[in-house]
C-alpha cells in the first residue's frame, strides 16, 4: 500500500473477463420501469427513491428479479436488453462475458419461443462484438426453486441450441430448493451435449451443498462456492481438482452474506490455491461494476493490477468458449495460450 494506506488505483481501462453475469440482473432499473409502463404491467414497488432496484436480503431480491422480468416479453426486449448489458460491461472493460440466459423468461422453456429468443438475443451480441469488441458467450440456466421437471425442459432448450454461442448450462434460484440428484438428468443431458457446466452453490446453502454440485452434477465451476471456506478439506478438493469459483463478493455483500469486503473468504481461498474469478453476478441489483469490484478488493486486501491480471487470466482459462476464442481473449490479456 501506498504511505497513504489508500492502494494504486487500478487502471480503468484494464482489460476483464467477467464469467458469471446474469442478463436481466444487469438491467438498468430504467429499461425496466419504462417497459413496465409501455406495457401496462404492475410490477409492485421494485424501486426505491433513487429510482434504483430496492430489497432486502436474498428472498426479496428474488422476487424483485421475477418482478423485473415479467415486462421483458418478447424477442425485441431481449435483444435491446443484450445490446444495453454489453455495451455498459464493455464500457467497464468487460471484452468477454459469459451470460446467463433463463429459458424460464425466454418462453417459459418451450423450445420454439426459446429459440426465438435467443435468435434476437444472439444477433444482439454479434453487433456488440462488431462495434465494440465485446464478445459474448452464453449459459443457459435453470432456475432451481421452479423444479427438476422444468430443469429437464430448460436442459433440453439449452442442449438444442449448444454451439459456438450457447456453450455453458448452469442452474441458479434457491440452492436449498430439492435435492442435487432430483436434478442430474439435466446436467447429464447437458453434459452430453458438450455444454460446460456450473452450478449456483455454497451460497446460501454450505459446503454440502458444494460438495452435491460437484458429486452429483460433475460441474467444472461452482458459481460463488464461497462458503465452501466452512470445511477445510473442502477448500483442499477444490484446489487439487481445479474447480474454479465465480465469485461475486460485491452480490454476497449487498444480499449480507458478508457484513464487508474485508470479511469475504475470496482472498482466503485463493491463498489456498482454489482457482478463483470475479463477476458481478447481478450489477444493476447489486449497484456494483467489475471497476468497483476490483477498487473495493484492492482497498480490503491489498490486491494490486498484477493480482486482477492473473485472476482474469484465470478467468479466460475457464471459459467456457472454444479454443480459438479462448486464444484470442487471453492475447488481449497479454499472454501466449
Ligand atoms: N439469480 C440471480 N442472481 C442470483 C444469485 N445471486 N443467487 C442465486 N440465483 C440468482
Ligand atoms: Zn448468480
Amino acid at each position: 500500500m501506498r504511505a497513504s494506506d489508500e492502494p494504486a488505483p487500478i487502471d480503468p481501462s484494464m482489460p476483464r473477463v467477467e464469467l458469471h453475469l446474469h442478463l436481466e440482473g444487469a438491467a438498468p432499473p430504467a429499461f425496466i420501469r419504462d417497459l413496465a409502463q409501455q406495457r401496462h404491467v404492475d410490477i409492485g414497488g421494485i424501486f426505491d427513491a433513487d429510482g434504483g432496484y430496492a430489497f432486502r436480503g436474498f428472498a426479496a431480491f428474488l422476487g424483485a428479479y421475477d418482478a423485473a422480468c415479467q415486462v421483458l416479453q418478447r424477442p425485441e426486449d431481449f435483444r435491446r436488453l443484450t445490446e444495453a448489458v454489453l455495451e455498459a460491461r464493455a464500457a467497464d472493460g468487460v471484452i468477454y462475458a459469459e451470460i446467463f440466459l433463463s429459458p424460464d423468461f425466454c418462453g417459459g422453456g418451450d423450445l420454439a419461443a426459446w429459440r426465438e429468443h435467443l435468435a434476437a438475443i444472439h444477433e444482439a451480441a454479434a453487433a456488440a462484438e462488431a462495434r465494440e469488441g465485446i464478445v459474448m458467450r452464453a449459459i443457459v440456466t435453470a432456475i432451481r426453486h421452479r423444479g427438476p421437471a422444468q430443469t429437464r425442459r430448460v436442459a433440453l432448450c439449452a442442449a438444442e441450441t449448444a454451439g459456438d454461442f450457447v456453450t455453458g448450462f448452469g442452474i441458479a434460484g434457491d440452492e436449498s430448493a430439492g435435492a442435487a440428484r432430483e436434478f442430474n438428468w439435466g446436467f447429464d443431458c447437458a453434459r452430453e451435449a458438450g455444454l460446460g457446466l456450473t452450478a449456483h452453490a455454497g451460497e446460501w446453502a454450505g459446503p454440502e451443498s458444494v460438495r452435491a454440485a460437484l458429486d452429483e452434477w460433475r460441474v467444472a465451476r461452482i458459481g460463488h462456492g464461497v462458503r465452501a471456506i466452512e470445511d477445510r478439506a473442502l477448500v483442499a478438493r477444490l484446489a487439487e481438482a481445479g474447480t474454479v469459483l465465480e465469485t461475486c463478493p460485491g452480490s454476497n455483500v449487498a444480499l449480507g452474506l458478508y457484513q464487508s469486503f474485508a470479511a469475504h473468504p475470496v482472498a482466503r481461498l485463493r491463498e489456498a490455491g482454489v482457482r478463483v474469478t470475479l463477476s458481478t453476478d447481478d450489477p444493476l441489483f447489486f449497484r456494483t461494476s467489475l471497476s468497483a469490484e476490483y477498487d473495493a478488493l484492492a482497498r480490503a486486501f491489498g490486491w494490486t493490477e498484477a493480482d486482477f491480471r492473473a485472476i482474469n487470466i484465470e478467468a479466460a482459462r475457464a471459459a467456457f468458449c472454444d479454443r480459438a476464442t479462448q486464444e484470442r481473449i487471453l492475447s488481449r490479456l497479454e499472454v501466449p495460450a
